[in-house]
């Protein structure tokens, strides 16, 4: 500034300045077109005509405006190409998505199919509880040019829509809490089978055992040994999940009965947590619901403890002998012929 000043006293050096400028110029432009190449290289080509994404042409102009706004708040994360792979992934435990994947974990549809714009929203503003992934706080005009633009990243949507809907049907259990939780209790560990080979199990061996027997007629007679943890699985992610422990985790689609419930019918896409609506009566989806937030309740808090203390003081368990099993057939079947 001060040098410009003086420069301008002689012509002379008016001249070494512009030259001097000329040179900063060039040398700077790499530096300040770089952001604006690498975006180019990265980001997809400009929109030129509509794009059908689920069943809906898109505007140029407007997926033109979702890049900038997708540019502003999720390339740090999600990367110019969508692939979770920007300057703020590095690290994260929970690795940002990979939008060409084209494949989500929480939407209110059967698990697997597509997500609807409201799921997105209710994604980008509530965000996915215990990860990188905050509550946007997107403007509302904005939104929906920015869900459309998300959805470009993955090929699956030029042929394919959302899928159908879950709908929440009303809570049955109204003011009836202790006894959604008491059923719900019953239905996770004897009839939905929660934790049998995924989630952990929140019940003695004697209760389940009585659970399944009361719900399915069936003799739960052998147990996991880790009964009391959550076990590993495949996803369509590339890494393996484990399931919550819902005394522990946070739940990233977040811990109202009506989350719970979201999570339970529709299922969790790409992993291994299936649909249960229409697999099991609402009521009792609903029930699981409760008995699942009464676990959420006890995180970091007392409660959590001795429930895991009275699991691990439970009596050692013995199935009781099969009916058909003779006066000495009173231990664990193969053992005794
Ligand atoms: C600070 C990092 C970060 C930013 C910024 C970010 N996300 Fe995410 N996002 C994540 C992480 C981490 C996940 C994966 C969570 C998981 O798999 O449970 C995710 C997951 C998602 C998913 C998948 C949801 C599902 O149901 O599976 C969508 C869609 C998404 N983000 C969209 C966005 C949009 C749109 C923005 C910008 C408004 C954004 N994200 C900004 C980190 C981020």
């Amino acid at each position: 500034m001060v040098k410009a000043r003086g420069a301008r006293g002689s012509g002379r050096q008016r001249l070494a300045l512009r030259a001097q400028t000329l040179r900063a110029f060039v040398v700077l432009a790499p530096v300040l077109f770089a952001p604006a190449c690498r975006r180019a290289a990265g980001s997809p080509p400009p929109f030129t005509e509509p794009v059908t994404l689920g069943g809906r042409a898109i505007a140029p102009a407007a997926l033109e405006h979702g890049r900038e706004v997708y540019t502003h708040y999720c390339r740090p994360c999600h990367g110019d190409a969508g692939d979770g792979k920007g300057t703020s992934a590095a690290g994260l435990q929970t690795p940002p998505r990979d939008l060409r994947l084209g494949v989500y974990k929480f939407a209110a549809v059967p698990a697997g199919q597509l997500p609807r714009d409201s799921d997105f929203v209710r994604t980008i503003r509530h965000g996915l509880h215990g990860t990188a992934m905050l509550a946007w706080d997107v403007p509302e005009a904005e939104l929906d040019d920015l869900i459309q633009y998300v959805k470009f990243f993955a090929p699956r949507w030029r042929n394919e829509s959302a899928g159908e809907a879950i709908i929440a049907t009303p809570d049955p259990w109204g003011a009836r809490e202790p006894e959604a939780v008491e059923r719900g209790k019953r239905v996770y560990h004897g009839l939905a089978q929660c934790a049998v080979a995924c989630h952990p199990a929140y019940a003695t061996k004697a209760e389940i055992y009585a659970f399944s027997k009361e719900l399915t007629g069936m003799e739960v007679r052998e147990f996991r040994a880790d009964l009391y943890f959550a076990v590993a699985k495949d996803s369509d992610y590339g890494v393996k999940i484990l399931p919550p422990d819902f005394t522990f985790n946070e739940l990233r689609g977040g811990d109202t009965p009506e989350d719970i419930y979201r999570a339970i019918a529709a299922g969790i896409g790409g992993t291994a947590m299936p649909t249960w609506k229409n697999v099991l009566p609402d009521p009792d989806l609903w029930a699981m619901a409760h008995y699942v937030r009464s676990l959420v309740a006890m995180r970091d808090r007392p409660e959590a403890g001795a429930l895991e203390q009275r699991l691990r003081d439970q009596p050692a368990w013995q199935p009781p002998p099969p009916p058909d099993a003779g006066a000495d057939g009173a231990t664990d079947g193969g053992l005794h012929p």
